[in-house]
């Protein structure tokens, strides 16, 4: 049986522990016990695998901002020592990495090949920990993820729906697009990358496109809520971190990879939402 690691219990840690367990030996690895950033530690969880899948991540993009040593050694050096760690066992690595690479060169999808600018210090630090990885020279795929949504953890969808269920009236910017993307069909993509072990940079995401205002407004539809949406420009919410007005996704080479067809964002989003109500 193929062993497997996972390092991060997150969001989508946990979501692809609970999908990979059938066919998989799986270990999950997540602070308090194990510390990504510890070479011992982390030398242990590659040689206890066949691959390793790091979700492991410092994720707040806000936080970050002031603790710029502690989210570069999570988010930039350890995936290097893990590469290194990967490369010198022939052990195969499938790291998450995000949209939050990119800042706004453009507003068309955004190819693997096009140029990061990162806008903030999560960004710069996850752009960094994707050079050390490939840098290290080890057998690896590295996934560009999006806008999650997931039941273990908090995101962008909860918290809409938490403060429209609360209030009558909801700001929501309506000048940052991209793709929500359920961890479930990350996890999917994760196992395809698993089977067929492809190298490089991917990008993976629902299908299509819509403002963060948009996604609001088809969870109010959903649940029928009376909350009056207001659209507004992310300058109305200002924050430490500077997030990019264009997350869209160009998907052309992970389709053809994977063994299903990314779903609409609308579509993953109806089932998500019908199984939390
Ligand atoms: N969520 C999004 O919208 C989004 C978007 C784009 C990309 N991503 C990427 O997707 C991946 C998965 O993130 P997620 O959504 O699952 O976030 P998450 O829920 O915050 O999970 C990250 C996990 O990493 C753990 N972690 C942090 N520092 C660690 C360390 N030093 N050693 C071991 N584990 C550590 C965290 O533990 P603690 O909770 O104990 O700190 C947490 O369980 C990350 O690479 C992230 O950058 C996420």
């Amino acid at each position: 049986m193929n062993r497997l690691t996972i390092i991060g219990n997150g969001m989508l840690g946990r979501e692809l522990a609970a999908a990979a367990a059938a066919g998989q030996d799986v270990t999950v690895y997540d602070l308090p016990d194990f510390d990504i950033t510890d070479r011992r530690q982390l030398r242990q969880a590659v040689e206890a695998a066949d691959c390793i899948v790091n979700c492991a991540a410092y994720t707040n993009v806000d936080q970050a901002e002031r603790e710029r040593e502690l989210c570069a050694a999570v988010n930039a050096a350890a995936p290097g020592m893990l590469g290194e760690l990967a490369a010198a066992t022939g052990k195969y690595v499938i790291h998450i990495s995000t949209d939050f690479v990119f800042g706004d060169l453009t507003d068309a999808p955004q190819r693997e090949t096009d140029p990061p600018h990162p806008l903030s210090v999560y960004g710069a630090t996850k752009l960094e920990g994707e050079r050390r990885l490939l840098a290290s020279g080890c057998n690896c795929g590295i996934i560009r993820v999006e806008w999650s949504y997931g039941a273990y953890g908090g995101n962008f969808i909860s918290k809409i729906l938490g403060l429209a269920k609360k209030l009558p009236e909801l700001k929501v910017v309506a000048d940052q697009t991209g793709s929500p993307t359920w961890t479930g069909d990350m996890a999917r993509a994760i196992l395809d990358f698993l089977g067929t072990r492809p190298a490089g940079v991917y990008h993976f995401a629902a299908a299509g496109y819509a403002t963060r205002f948009e996604v609001a407004a088809a969870i109010i539809r959903h649940f029928g809520l009376k909350t009056r949406l207001i659209s507004c420009s992310s300058s109305e919410f200002p924050a430490p971190a500077a997030r990019p007005h264009n997350s869209k996704f160009d998907c052309t080479a992970i389709d053809k990879i994977l063994s299903f067809r990314r779903p609409a964002w609308q579509d993953a989003l109806e089932r998500f939402l019908d199984r939390i109500s």
